[in-house]
C-alpha cells in the first residue's frame, strides 16, 4: 500500500520525503488555509518538486465550467498534478470531462460504497472514501474500503482507493488489511507509525550501554 501526506506544509513533506517513505501528497482547502502565507499554486509546485508522486489540488467551483477552468489551471502547474473533485452531479461530470482531456482525478468526500462505484465509473483515477468522518458519526468508515476493494478488484475497474481522513496508527494498518491502494495520514500520524515505547526505549538502552563499555575501556586503558 502507497503512503500519502495530507497536508500542505512543506515542512512536514520535506521531512517525510527524506524518510523515503511517502509516495504522494493530498491537499484540500482546509489543509491550505492551516498554514496559508503564499498562494495554493505557489505551494503546490513546490510540493510537486519535493515529490514526484500524485499531488492532489481541490477544486472549489460549485459549477461543472468553474470546476473544469479550476482543474485545467492546476493541472497545468506541474505534471504530477492530480485534481481534486468533490462527490455531487456537477462533480461527477467535471470528473469525466476531465478524464476525456487526459487528466487525473480524485474523486473526494466519499462516505458511502456506491459514491465510490460512481466516480470510479466516471473515470476517477483516484477515490477517497473519508473513514475518520464516518467513524465519527458512528458508523464503520473501514466497511467502506473493504466493500470498495472487493468491487473495483471483482469488476476489474481501474480507480484506486485512497483512505482518506484517517485519524490514528491503527486506521493505516486496517486499510491495508482491507485493500486500499493507497492511505493519506497527516504527519502525526506517520510519525506515530515509526513509534513504540519499546523501540524507544530500546534506543536508549543500547547507547547508555555503550557509552559505559567505551568508558569502563577508557578507564583501563588509563590505568
Ligand atoms: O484527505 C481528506 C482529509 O484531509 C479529511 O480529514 O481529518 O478533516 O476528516 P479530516
Amino acid at each position: 500500500m502507497k503512503i500519502f501526506l495530507d497536508t500542505a506544509d512543506i515542512d512536514e513533506i520535506r521531512i517525510a520525503a527524506r524518510w523515503g517513505v511517502i509516495d504522494g501528497v493530498t491537499t484540500n482547502p482546509s489543509l491550505y488555509a492551516k498554514v496559508g502565507g503564499a498562494s495554493y499554486e505557489s505551494i503546490l509546485q513546490e510540493i510537486c518538486k519535493i515529490t514526484p508522486g500524485p499531488v492532489s489540488a481541490e477544486v472549489v467551483a460549485a459549477d461543472v465550467e468553474g470546476m473544469l477552468t479550476e482543474g485545467r489551471h492546476f493541472a497545468r502547474l506541474a505534471a504530477n498534478i492530480v485534481v481534486k473533485v468533490p462527490m455531487c452531479e456537477e462533480g461527477l461530470e467535471a470528473i469525466t470531462r476531465l478524464a476525456d482531456e487526459g487528466i487525473k482525478t480524485n474523486c473526494t468526500l466519499i462516505f458511502s460504497t456506491n459514491q465510490g462505484l460512481l466516480a470510479a465509473k466516471a473515470g476517477a483515477s483516484f477515490i477517497s472514501p473519508f473513514i475518520g468522518r464516518l467513524d465519527d458519526i458512528n458508523e464503520d468508515g473501514m466497511t467502506v474500503i473493504r466493500e470498495l476493494a472487493e468491487l473495483l478488484a471483482l469488476h476489474e475497474m481501474d480507480a484506486e482507493i485512497i483512505t482518506a481522513s484517517i485519524r490514528h496508527p491503527l486506521h493505516v494498518t486496517q486499510a491495508a488489511l482491507a485493500g486500499a491502494h493507497i492511505a493519506t495520514m497527516p504527519f502525526k500520524v506517520l510519525q506515530q507509525m515509526i513509534h513504540h515505547p519499546l523501540t524507544d526505549k530500546g534506543i536508549v538502552q543500547f547507547r547508555a550501554d555503550w557509552d559505559k563499555a567505551r568508558a569502563e575501556l577508557a578507564a583501563k586503558k588509563g590505568e
